[in-house]
Parts: C-alpha cells; structure tokens; sequence
C-alpha cells in the first residue's frame, strides 16, 4: 500500500507543518523564524531567520557522526582507466583545503566563482568549497563553447573562474584552457583569478599572474594546515546560479538558495527515491545540468549516501555494458539517469545481453528524467532489468521533481507514458489560454500554484522582473511550467511537450531561439528557423532552415557546413546541430509569424492542418519536398 494519498494531504493541509518537519532532517545553527514568509522575495521565501551551512551538513555532520570512513564519493572513469574513491573524511579535507585557497584568492561570501570543469572529484570539489564559504558558484557545463561561456561570466560577474585542462570525450581531447581563455577575452566582466586543475593528458598554457595551480595551491594550504571553517549563511542566501536556456540566446540564471534547497533534497533521498542512507546512490549525469547538481552532488551527501562521479557515456566507453558494470562493482542500489542513455545502450545491445554478465542482485530502482520517458524504451528497461523504472518530472528551475512515482512512500501503478503523480509541494492545475483549469484529459498548460516549495527557484539571479515575466505572468497565481500535458482521472500527469522554443536533445535543454540567432549572424543568411525533429536517439534534433540573402551566388552547400560549424563555435557540440537546409522562403503566417510547430509536424510525419492564418500556402509544398530530398520528411 502506497502511503502517497495521506502525505500529499497532510501537505495540503497544512504546508508549514509539513515542511518544518521534514526540516528536523538538516542541521541549522540558527532555526528560522517563519517556515514561509510571504512577505519576502517576489512570490515569499523559505525558512527566513534561519542560519545555516549546505557544505556542513554534507560533509563535516557525518564525519561528526559516525561517517568519516564511510565512501562519501567515488569517481569512476572508464574513459582514463580510474577509479577513485573519497571517505567522507578525505572529502572534508579536501574541500576544506581547496575552500582555504578560493578564500586566499579573495572570494568570499556572496562572491561569484564559475566552474567549468569536466567530470572528475575536482568538480564536486569545487562546488562545496564554495558552499562551504557562501560563494556562489555556477557550474557552466564542458560542452558548451567560449561564447556560451562568456555570456554566463558576464551575468555572474565572477571573482574566480576554476577550471581544468581538459575534458575527454570518447575519442578526442576537448582543450578547456583555450575556450576558457576566449571566453574572458569576448566577457566585460574579468574574473581577477582562475584556478586550473591540471590533467596528466593535457597540461594547460597559465597565464602569469592570473592563473594558478589547482595542486600546487591546495597543496600549499594543506602544508601551511589552512582549512576555511564554513560561514554561517542565511538559509535564504544564494548557494548557486545554474543557467538554462530560455527563449532567447540570453540563458536564465537560475538562483538557488541554502535552507530550503537542502531541506528539500534530503526529503526526497527517502520518500522519492526510497534511499537509506549508507547506500549507494548514482546519477549518471553531469555536473554541468541540474541533476548533476541535486542527485550528483547535493541530495546524496545531504543524505549519507555514497555517490558515484562517472566520466563515461552509457555506450563506447568500452560498451553498452558498462552502467551494469558500476552497478555491480560499487553495489549502486538505484540508478538515475535520461531515457537517451537507455535509447544508446538498447539499440547497442537490444537482447540486453551484457546485463546477464553482471551481478544485479543489490540493484533496486531505475530513475528516468530530463525528457519524456517514451514507452518503449522503459518497457525495455522494465522487461531486462526486471525492477521498477520510474519516469520523474522536473526542471532546472525546481531542483527535484514535480511528479514521481514516490518509492519511499509505497509505489504507486506505473503508467507508461507518465511520471506518475504531484509530489507534496506542488499543486498542479492544467490550464487554459485564458488561467481557467481545464477537465480532466484535456490538454493544457501545466502549472503549478504559487508558492512554489522549497528548493525551488525564488527568482533568476539579478533579474527579478524577467523571473515574474518568464514564469509568473502568464498565469496570475501560478508558476508557468511552460510544458504542456494533461491530468488523466486518477490524477495522473501527462508531460507532453513544451510550449514554447526549447527542445530536449539527448536530455540536454536547448534554446532553438538562441540557434536561430547565431545563424542570423551568419553573413549570407537573410532568414532562418530552427525546429527540433523527433530522433530515435536522442529524442530531438534541431534541424535549421536557412534563407539566403537576395544576390548570394556561393554554393549553397559551403554556407550550410558553415552554419553547422557557426553554430558548434558559437553554442558547442552539445547542440548536435548538424543539419542546416536552404530554402527559397519560410512559411508564414499574415503577421509574420513561422511557422515551426506546422514544418516540424511535416517532418515528424505527424498530421497536420493547413493554419488558416497561412500566408502562401504553396510554402508548406516547398518545404516538405525540400525535407525529402534530404531525407528529413518522408
Ligand atoms: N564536453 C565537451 N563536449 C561534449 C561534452 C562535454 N562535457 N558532452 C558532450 N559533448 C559533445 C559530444 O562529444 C558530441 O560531440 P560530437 O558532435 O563531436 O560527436 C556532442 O557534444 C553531442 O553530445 P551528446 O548529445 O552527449 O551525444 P553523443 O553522441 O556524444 O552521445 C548519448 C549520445 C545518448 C550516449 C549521450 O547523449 C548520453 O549519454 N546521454 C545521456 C544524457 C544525459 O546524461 N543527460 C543529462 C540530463 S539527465
Ligand atoms: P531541464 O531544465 O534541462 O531539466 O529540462 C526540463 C524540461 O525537460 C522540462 O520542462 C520538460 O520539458 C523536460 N522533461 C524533463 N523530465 C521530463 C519527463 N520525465 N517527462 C517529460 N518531459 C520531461
């Protein structure tokens, strides 16, 4: 028997309660003074009065009580051969050492630091250090190019930028240093110092002066005995900016706090994800997106767990057997990660042989997130690991899911095609273009009522006005998903699709608004659209549609392989931007309005009705004989 129904009500009934008690799970060193206070921020805030430290309760609370010898991380790379584990103890240390350093190097409370860094301890290194001492950090993930990069250093304006030599990806090497470099030459806002972690496979060129030696730094501090104690915080001071893609090229700088974000977390380690603490957690993510941050590093520390940093890919690195190998090896009692990985590993080894090589026997939930779990691919799942997968829902902006099917609290009948349920915290309305709930199995806009629950973001970093206009306009009294779905009659949710310019590639949120820009940089390119076309892989690809200026008489064929390259430059390779088409003109409506929703049902093969709205509609024929004859629509 599931005990969801009785804790989503006693949430309903009285939020404050509820939320105060599952805040007995965080150690405050000050407890608040109201659990929600409406009066604060632009929709209220969490546990205001309240003092306390995210890093403490992560690491220095176990090491006090009874953890320190307990495995706190383990680092396993199959792309460099290593395997490294970290007590809780050796956390502690370094973290406490390399907090020391970022101090020595003048960042400080309230301070920025961007991290730039490829999946190795280092990475999770650095975000503590910096929680440790109330600098903010912000993690900009590796695959994204100088530009991206400089438009997150002008945002947050950091004191320090820590970064490594390099990443590795399968194949190839991807110099960071380089990128980083271009990044502070294109940003008005200069770090005054970066620190660089230097990998034995690639050694970085350092700038005198501004550059200096993650080792030899720490190092240094651990020789002088330097530690930086942690600063005692408002639960309501920022622990972290994360950046999404929004409509625009301009990302969204998700703001996170310190109390809430951990009181939240913690929670969801037993009641969603049914963990104990001591056991063995892992996200097979990165530490560049949120899951990354909450599931990665955040939530299993919280909990006591041990958590898993993999640098590898779910096939190649050296098969489609490797996730089952770390299961077995580091005993992992459940696993999280995005639909695509599972997508990778059944089309490489669609009998699931490679599983029966491996002792699965302590192996008890599988996770998915981060775009639609499609039925397939969790039957697949389901029938060859024979354990419950659980699709959950959520965003950067939430931190933790919005619907689950919560193991801790008793499974609920999983439905294929839905995460399942609203988690306490979330009051989920389906609404209309005019703020009225729809029926039941009617699609509309999902929303959430205000106020949002702790972990959640409280605003955007800076921009208090674009937060209420991204998010809290459109619905008075709601936060706007910006997804869009349907409530079946037994209280299902139905995530659909988004409803506005982002698409899901491999899991990865991507603005088409910011790939249109940076091919309308692009000299000969008078017009252009980008849709994301349904793809076995990865979900979603962005295919983009290019008009040429009038006059242009170079080979239409250059200017497409150049677009693709402007945009791998401009974005980076995680766009997997690969297809650009010239066309003689783009479908429009009267009023000037493309239409990519209609191109992108043509190429999906979906049905599609003529928009009445339509300018010519002779376009549309242009089109879909231009995606055919490249093998786009069939
Ligand atoms: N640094 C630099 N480049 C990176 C990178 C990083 N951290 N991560 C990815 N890239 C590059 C890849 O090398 C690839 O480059 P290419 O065009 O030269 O091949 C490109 O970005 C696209 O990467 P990706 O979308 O990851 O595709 P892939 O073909 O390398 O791998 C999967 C396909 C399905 C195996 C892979 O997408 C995957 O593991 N997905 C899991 C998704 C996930 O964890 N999502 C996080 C949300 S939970
Ligand atoms: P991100 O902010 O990168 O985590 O992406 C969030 C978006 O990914 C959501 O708004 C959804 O569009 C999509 N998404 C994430 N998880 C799911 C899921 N389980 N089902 C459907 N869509 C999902």
């Amino acid at each position: 028997m599931s005990h969801y129904g009785e804790v989503y009500q006693s949430w309903k009934d009285d939020p404050q309660t509820f939320w105060a008690k599952a805040a007995e799970g965080i150690d405050w060193s000050k407890p608040w003074d109201k659990v929600f206070d409406e009066s604060q921020g632009v929709y209220g805030r969490w546990f205001t009065g309240a003092k306390c430290n995210t890093a403490y309760n992560c690491l220095d609370r176990h090491v006090a009580g009874g953890r320190a010898e307990q495995a706190a991380l383990i680092y396993d790379s199959p792309v460099t051969g290593e395997i490294r584990s970290y007590s809780y103890a050796e956390l502690l240390d370094e973290v406490a050492a390399f907090a020391a350093v970022l101090k020595k190097h003048g960042a400080g409370k309230g301070d920025r630091v961007i991290v730039y860094m490829p999946m190795i301890p280092e990475a999770a290194i650095a975000m503590l250090a910096c929680a440790r001492i109330g600098a903010v950090h912000s993690v900009v993930f590796g695959g994204f190019a100088a530009n991206e990069l400089a438009t997150r250093i002008d945002d947050a304006a950091p004191k320090l930028i820590v970064s490594a030599s390099c990443g590795i990806e399968p194949g190839r090497i991807v110099k960071y240093k380089p990128l980083l470099d271009e990044a502070i030459e294109l940003s008005r806002e200069k770090p005054s110092a970066c620190l660089i972690f230097q990998r034995e496979m690639e050694t970085a060129a350092l700038q005198e002066g501004r550059d200096f030696n993650w080792a030899e730094e720490v190092a240094a501090a651990k020789a002088a005995g330097e530690k930086a104690e942690c600063a005692e915080l408002e639960a309501t001071d920022p622990l972290y900016i994360l950046y999404t893609s929004g409509t625009t090229g301009e990302p969204k700088g998700v703001l996170r706090d310190n109390g809430g974000h951990m009181v939240a977390l913690k929670w969801t380690m037993s009641a969603v994800y049914g963990i104990e603490p001591g056991e063995v957690y892992w996200a097979a993510s990165d530490v560049g997106w949120v899951v990354g941050h909450s599931y990665i590093v955040y939530a299993p520390l919280l909990h006591g767990c041990t958590t898993i940093l993999f640098e590898g890919k779910p096939i190649g690195t050296p098969d489609a057997g490797v996730f089952w190998r770390i299961i077995e090896q580091h005993k992992v009692a459940a696993l999280f990660t995005a639909p695509t990985a599972f997508r990778a590993i059944k089309k490489e080894d669609p009998e699931g042989k490679l599983i029966g090589d491996y002792d699965l026997s302590g192996f008890r939930t599988l996770f998915l997130a981060g775009e639609r779990a499609d039925p397939d691919t969790l039957q697949w799942a389901e029938d060859k690991l024979q354990v419950p997968v659980i699709d959950h829902w959520w965003q950067t902006e939430t931190a933790w899911a919005i619907a689950s099917n919560p193991v801790g609290l008793g499974l609920l009948p999983v439905k294929h095609g839905s995460p399942t349920v609203a988690m306490p915290g979330y009051d989920i309305r389906i609404l209309d273009e005019s703020a009225q709930e729809v029926a039941t199995g009617e699609t509309g806009a999902i929303s959430v009522k205000l106020p949002l629950p702790p972990g959640c973001l409280p605003t955007l970093w800076k921009k208090d006005q674009r937060f209420r206009e991204s998010y809290l306009e459109a619905y008075p009294g709601y936060y706007q998903t910006a997804d869009a779905g349907y409530v079946d009659e037994d209280g299902y949710i139905y995530v659909m699709s988004r409803t506005d310019d982002i698409i899901n590639v491999a899991g990865h949120r991507l603005s088409t608004g910011g790939m249109e820009e940076v091919l309308a940089s692009h000299p000969d390119v008078a017009e252009c659209a980008v849709m994301g076309i349904a793809d076995r892989l990865k979900g979603q690809i962005p295919v983009g549609l290019l008009v040429l200026n009038a006059g242009v008489e170079r080979d239409v064929s250059e200017i497409e392989r150049e677009a693709v390259l402007l945009v791998r430059e401009k974005i980076g390779p995680v766009a997997a931007f690969k297809t650009a088409i010239t066309v003689k003109r783009l479908p429009k409506t009267r009023s000037g309005k493309v239409l990519r929703g209609t191109m992108r049902k043509i190429a999906d093969g979906e049905s599609w009705k003529m928009p009445a709205t339509i300018d010519d509609p002779l376009i549309l024929d242009e089109i879909t004989e231009m995606l055919k004859s490249r093998g786009i629509a069939h």
